[in-house]
């Protein structure tokens, strides 16, 4: 069993799958999009599963599958299928966009997948165009009503909160999950990369006052190891909130995987470490296992402070 430097339990494994994406989020990317990885440096999808049988002999049961756009890899439903099968896992999840899931969802049910997050700024159409540079809004609803359809309970919903972008769709937003049977969950904007834009920042305890000015909230706190705070609305459901402008090490139950097979022990190191290295080199799964372990035992927080690494998207850290 891996456990962090505060003895927490390490159990939650997020990989991108791709560093691309169908939209072009103006926090995310550029309007050109990026340079996207060779494709002989993506892991495959069985060297996937491999690293992923690996995890779990070290401890990992949950799975969360990012990208960029997961939904764009090609052979995603298998994967999931293939992963949700692993000896040791328990549950295997999806962070989406929704545009593809229309299309997906019912696959993915099938194929074992559990829960559904889904990333979306505006429920208007034309400001859609605006933040994501495309006319899919119209995809992401049915997207969103098709994975209701098929079960996937509860469904999640992210916002990035920017000033002047959306901020005035706080209540409409919360208004949205009610509705719909969704927990909703608030992200700060985060200061990443080039992208970043100070005028676009608001902090995330004004989401929460503009909330409480509306709602009647009672605080829950955290519901699990991840960052989210949550809240008890009226009718019973629950709103989270996600700082991103602290650190959450101590809880912090995480390791994540880049598309193309680098080792994150923690969102802001910049060091990479490389599994795709150690896949293509003849190595046997013990030998990587313990690789893996002696790597984790020297994990190091970095905190957000010290953040420094203009070149990197969240696309390929997968968020
Ligand atoms: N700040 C906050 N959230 C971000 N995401 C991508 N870039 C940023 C950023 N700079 C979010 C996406 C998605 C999740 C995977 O990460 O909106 O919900
Ligand atoms: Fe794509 Fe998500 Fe980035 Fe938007 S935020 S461009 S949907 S990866």
């Amino acid at each position: 069993m891996l456990v962090n430097n505060f003895n927490i339990k390490i159990d939650y494994l997020r990989i991108s799958v791709t560093d691309r994406c169908n939209l072009r989020c103006i926090y995310c990317m550029p309007p050109e999009g990026i340079i996207n990885k060779p494709h002989e440096e993506l892991l495959t999808l069985e060297e996937i599963v491999r690293l992923v049988s690996i995890f779990t002999s070290l401890g990992i049961s949950k799975i969360r599958l990012t990208g960029g756009e997961p939904l764009v890899r090609r052979g995603i439903v298998n994967l999931v299928e293939s992963l949700a099968s692993v000896e040791g896992i328990e549950e295997v999840f999806l962070t989406t966009n929704g545009t593809l899931l229309s299309f997906y969802a019912e696959g993915l049910k099938k194929a074992g997948l559990r829960r559904i997050n889904i990333s979306l700024d505006t429920l208007k159409e034309d400001k859609f165009k605006k933040i994501t540079r495309s006319n899919s809004f119209h995809r992401v609803l049915e997207g969103i009503d098709k994975a209701k359809e098929v079960g996937f309970y509860p469904l999640k919903l992210n916002v990035v909160v920017m000033k002047g972008i959306n901020e005035d769709e706080i209540i409409d937003f919360v208004d949205f999950a009610l509705s719909q049977g969704i927990t909703l969950r608030f992200i700060e904007f985060m200061k990443l990369n080039s992208l970043w834009r100070q005028d676009y920042y608001m902090p995330l305890g004004e989401v929460r006052r503009i909330c409480a000015a509306r709602f009647s909230l009672r605080m829950i706190g955290k519901t699990g190891p991840g960052p989210a705070i949550y809240y008890e609305l009226e009718k019973g459901r629950v709103l989270g909130f996600i700082k991103t402008s602290q650190d959450n090490c101590k809880r912090c139950n995480r390791l994540r995987i880049t598309s193309t097979g680098e080792l994150k022990v923690c969102l802001y190191e910049a060091q990479d470490f490389c599994l795709r290295g150690l896949l293509r080199n003849g190595l046997i799964d013990e030998e990587i296992k313990e690789i893996i372990k002696s790597r984790i035992e020297i994990k190091e927080y970095t905190s957000y402070k010290n953040w420094n690494s203009p070149g990197v998207y969240m696309s390929s850290l997968g968020g």
